[in-house]
């Protein structure tokens, strides 16, 4: 009895030691690009606005859907908009995933509600934001509008995931127009 609780004692050592040698890591590099408190906040004040304007929420309207590639999902449907953030106002772009693999455009559009997955939005905030990828928010939402999480438990909001060589910045830095939009080249 007592030797197992020795070792018990030990197994616990190593997992504390492993974890204080992993946080610093993910503290420094990229928690400060996304995922904080300031981040949640605003995409908090995001999504309120968004609802209020009918572009996510219970009362969202539909537009047209249709076939897309992941990772944005199987069926889509996009809004290209101006809102209101905090006094702000930019572009917004909300690009709605619908799943699971295998429903076609009909089956969506006759049941959005049940095939939303994620509602993805890119906010154009205030110059100084993030000068050096266009001062674009990046979000994804759940369709409750609480946030979607990285595999390592890290909110997806804000500059998501700046200097990471996976993410929403480092796939649509790949965009034609370097304006990090793939379905547009408009100026702003
Ligand atoms: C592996 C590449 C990849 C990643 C990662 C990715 N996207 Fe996209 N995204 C695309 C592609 C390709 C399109 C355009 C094609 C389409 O409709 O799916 C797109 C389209 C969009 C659009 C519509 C505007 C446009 O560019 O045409 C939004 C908004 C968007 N993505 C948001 C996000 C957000 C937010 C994230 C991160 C949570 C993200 N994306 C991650 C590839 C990616």
């Amino acid at each position: 009895m007592k030797l197992k609780q020795v070792s018990l004692g030990g197994i616990a050592t190593v997992i504390i030691a492993a974890a204080l040698v992993a946080h610093p890591q993910t503290a420094e590099t990229q928690t400060q690009q996304f995922g904080g408190v300031d981040d949640l906040a605003y995409a908090d004040a995001l999504w309120a606005a968004l609802a209020q304007a009918k572009l996510a929420g219970p009362e969202a309207m539909h537009s047209h859907f249709y076939e897309g590639t992941e990772p944005h999902g199987f069926v889509l449907e996009i809004f290209d908009s101006e809102l209101s953030v905090n006094g702000h106002t930019g572009r917004v772009i909300v690009k709605n995933n619908y799943g699971p693999q295998g429903v076609d455009a009909m089956d969506v559009a006759n049941d959005p509600a049940a095939h939303l997955a994620a509602v993805t939005v890119m906010f154009r905030r205030e110059a100084g934001y993030d000068t050096d990828n266009k001062n674009w928010f990046w979000a994804k939402y759940l369709p409750n509008g609480s946030l979607d999480q990285n595999p390592a438990g890290m909110q997806l909001a804000g500059r998501v995931a700046k200097g990471a060589d996976q993410g929403c910045i480092a796939c649509h830095s790949a965009a034609p127009g370097e304006d990090y939009l793939f379905g547009t080249d408009r100026a702003d």
